[in-house]
């Protein structure tokens, strides 16, 4: 395969069987973070930018701005320095050091709010400077993940099909939500062409996308403190919060056989297997991995962190368990 783009580079059919996870079934995980720069959001950031384009929206040197933890800035730093763009991500404390180095050396302007909104989380802060620098600066384009409909679409286009042409007959589809827009995308693909599968949505306690109560979250990727335009809370069968510390003690455990994930993917796994006992026998259930652990070794792979925000008993890795929001 010759690429003319990196971005072109969208690794979308690599699963690793995990059948272990639910006895009797069939359990693959999706993994996203063999995409170039490092994660399942090189979907959407290609989405949004080339949409944006296609639209007039971003000419040529137009600087794109964008609030993201983490991942979705690394891939809109790739896509943004290879198509020309200059870039600058709002972040927030909870951004992992190693997302930040990423996102500087392909160019990008790095912003850190810190102030806490009303919900507790910094989304609301990270908009309002965005919002200051649109209103300043004419030839600024915000993209805004959580409202624009091409986030969802890229899942459409990519994610989704690419997993139905991969693996036949799907009862179970884990996916984490972070904006929603891989969950809402999936969601229409298969609604159209798998309609009995059953999608699970995966988010964290403390986050308020489905209507549970805001608290203090720390691991960036799943959960928001304030509800995504793009998603429709009702739409997926079933929404599971994991807690922030189960999460760590599921990641913390697959990494000791190897398989080295983010957090998010740790709240996936731990939701699939704190479903497991009511998944009929014979089931093929497939769960999404964002990506990969290696932006989380100061977090929640370093056990003073782990102990700091969750306490000693989260270090250990103990039994798997999930709490059902609906
Ligand atoms: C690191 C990471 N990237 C992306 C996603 C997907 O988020 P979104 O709902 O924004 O598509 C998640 C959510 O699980 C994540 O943890």
């Amino acid at each position: 395969m010759i690429l003319d783009h990196i971005y072109e580079a969208i690794i979308d059919n690599v699963f690793l069987r995990l059948d272990e996870l639910v006895p009797g079934s069939e359990v693959f995980l999706k993994l996203e973070g063999l995409n170039p720069a490092g994660s399942i959001k090189l979907k959407a950031a290609l989405g949004m930018v080339e949409d944006a384009e296609r639209a007039g929206i971003a000419g040529p040197g137009d600087r794109i701005i964008e609030s993201s933890s983490g991942s979705l800035g690394v891939a809109l730093a790739l896509v943004a320095a290879a198509k020309g763009h200059p870039f600058t991500c709002v972040t927030d404390p909870n951004t992992s050091p190693h997302s930040v180095a990423l996102m500087r050396a392909l160019g990008a302007e790095v912003v850190e709010v810190s102030r806490r909104d009303a919900n507790g989380g910094f989304l609301g802060t990270r908009i309002a400077y965005i919002r200051e620098r649109v209103a300043a600066e004419p030839d600024v384009v915000w993209l805004n993940q959580y409202a624009n409909p091409a986030n969802p679409r890229a899942h459409e286009i990519y994610t989704a099909r690419a997993i139905l042409s991969e693996i036949v007959r799907i009862d179970y589809l884990f996916i984490g939500v972070g904006t929603s827009g891989t969950l809402m995308g999936c969601l229409t693909h298969f609604r159209k062409h798998s309609p009995a599968t059953r999608i699970v949505a995966v988010d964290s306690e403390g986050s308020v996308t489905f209507g549970f109560p805001p608290k203090p979250r720390y691991i960036p990727g799943l959960g928001t403190s304030r509800k995504p335009e793009i998603c429709c809370p009702d739409a997926p069968d079933e929404v599971i919060l994991i807690s922030e510390a189960d999460a760590v003690r599921t990641c913390r455990s697959f990494a000791q056989r190897g398989v080295f994930v983010g957090g998010s993917t740790g709240s996936v796994l731990a939701a699939v297997a704190h479903s497991a006992p009511k998944i009929p026998e014979d089931s093929r259930v497939v769960a999404l991995s964002p990506d990969f652990g290696d932006r989380y070794t100061h977090t929640v792979y370093n056990d003073d962190w782990v102990t700091r925000k969750f306490g000693p008993e989260a270090v250990s890795i103990g039994e798997l368990a999930g709490q059902t929001g609906r």
